[in-house]
């Protein structure tokens, strides 16, 4: 498989120069020369439409970006993806996420693991025994339950999270609760983590003694006195753990019914993303124009900006699975890369975020790209998200001099690129379409800049440091 640097491909160095031509284009007056392009440059995928009009791109950087991705090898590596194969090079691990929602395609032991987890949890829903839940984890063994669970919790169980070594998050997770009617999940892939195992041994000590481990260190998870042990993949990264037993604090908040909902919609997009051509494949044309925006146009940073509540988990649940994924500085080679990867990715949900921080991405020197997630039926929302994307690509006329008239504080310099990605309802099938949707994106970018995608060694460093301090 290819594994040459993408600057030595023709399509990067043709990118570069195109890039040149694309300097001075305003998007206002591309609309104005052409409004069938925001008929034309329209995407659909499974319950997801992606708008990527107000990009500043043309067919022939689409043309160009696609031919990147045939240099790269792209097939050959999404096939890779889907056979399972070992794509983790430097911790020798296959990549096997997506077999975790293949439904009747899974594997046994995926589809056995998922019915003990759907079980477990309906035994617990419906007998009562348990009033809480506290799931002990961080990272990927955090992030996706606790999005799951702040999406579409039905308030059968209180299900809590705790990430955080700070003893005040475990102090506030357990505040009133009664040790005989709680559970606690304790979630660790390595089951070494700093975090998780010294709030799991705090709360035992308080007398939390309900105890479910989720791992693929069981071995570990048994000295540390677990009995009732739920398996976590060794070939499945924290950030794409959602889909495993890793997701069962989530589980427990939405229900089997629901959970089986996410699955099937990740399943969903997988197919979209195997089968759809690169000119109509959502999660590609995401990647193809992340990299398009980072390595051509220089920005180097990334708004994702949900307008739906439900989604307010959602940009950090993104910037793991982005940044811990992409944010490399070696190909996959073990060379220096010379040329940017990963963006800064940042965001928050909206309305909020546009009486925070959203200033700096109208006006600020340093302009960045941004997804617009319009996942709502409510037209209030849906017109906020559209109006910033129009506010962010026309600005107040500057390219074109129609805001002369205006004091500079009040000019808007627009020409700032975005994608909105609409989803007509938004369900737990929704959601599963959407964090598949951004994994096959992330993948897509590991294989054009050539990284592993599914090690993280940077964050090594960090904890051997804090454990000598300690
Ligand atoms: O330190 C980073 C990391 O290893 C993440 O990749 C992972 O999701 C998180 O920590 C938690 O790891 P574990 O599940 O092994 O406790």
């Amino acid at each position: 498989m290819n594994t040459t640097p993408p600057t030595d491909c023709p399509a990067w160095r043709k990118l570069a120069a195109h890039a040149e031509s694309w300097r001075q284009v305003q998007l206002a007056e591309l609309f104005a020369g052409d409004p069938a392009r925001s008929t034309r440059m329209i995407a659909e995928a499974p319950g997801l439409r992606l708008d990527y009009s107000r990009q500043r791109a043309g067919a022939l950087t689409l043309r160009l970006l696609a031919q990147l991705a045939v240099e790269r090898g792209f097939e050959e590596w999404r096939a890779a993806l889907f056979a399972g194969g070992r794509l983790n090079t430097t911790e020798d691990r296959a990549v096997t996420h997506t077999a975790l929602r293949a439904g009747d395609g899974a594997p046994q032991d995926v589809k056995s693991n998922l019915e003990r987890m759907i079980f477990l949890s309906n035994s617990i829903r419906e007998k009562k025994q348990y009033r809480r839940i506290v799931n002990l984890g961080t990272g990927g063994s955090d992030l996706g339950a606790r999005l799951l669970a702040d999406a579409f919790g039905d308030g059968a169980l209180e299900v809590r999270f705790v990430a955080n070594i700070d003893p005040v998050e475990l102090e506030r997770a357990l505040a009133g609760a009664d040790p005989a009617a709680t559970l606690l999940v304790v979630v660790s892939k390595t089951f070494s983590t700093q975090e998780t195992i010294s709030n799991a041994t705090a709360a035992r000590r308080l007398g939390y003694k309900n105890l479910v481990a989720v791992t693929a260190n069981p071995e570990a998870a048994a000295q540390f006195g677990a009995d009732d042990i739920l398996p976590m993949p060794d070939s499945v990264g924290g950030r794409y753990s959602l889909w495993s037993a890793a997701g069962l604090a989530g589980l427990l908040a939405i229900g089997g019914t629901a959970f089986s909902e996410l699955l099937a919609g990740a399943r969903e997009m997988d197919q979209h993303f195997l089968t759809e051509p690169l000119e109509s494949n959502v999660p590609a044309l995401l990647a193809l124009l992340g990299v398009w925006n980072v390595n051509f146009l220089d920005l180097r940073a990334h708004a994702v900006l949900p307008y739906s509540h439900r989604l307010r988990l959602l940009p950090a649940y993104l910037q793991q699975l982005e940044m811990e994924s992409n944010g490399k500085g070696v190909d996959r080679e073990g060379r220096a890369v010379g040329y940017a990867t990963c963006p800064v990715v940042v965001g928050a949900e909206g309305t909020p975020a546009q009486h925070a921080f959203m200033q700096l991405l109208h006006q600020g020197p340093q302009p960045m790209a941004a997804d617009f997630i319009d996942a709502s039926v409510n037209q209030a929302l849906s017109a906020n998200a559209q109006a910033q994307a129009d506010a962010l690509a026309y600005g107040t006329n500057a390219g074109t001099g129609g805001d002369a008239g205006l004091a500079p504080h009040r000019r808007n310099p627009g020409n700032r690129p975005s994608s909105i990605l609409k989803s007509r309802q938004f369900t737990a099938r929704d959601l599963g379409r959407l964090i598949a949707l951004y994994e096959h994106k992330v993948f897509t970018q590991g294989v054009l800049w050539n990284i592993n995608s599914f090690d993280q060694w940077g964050v090594e460093l960090g904890k051997e440091m804090a454990q000598r301090l300690l």
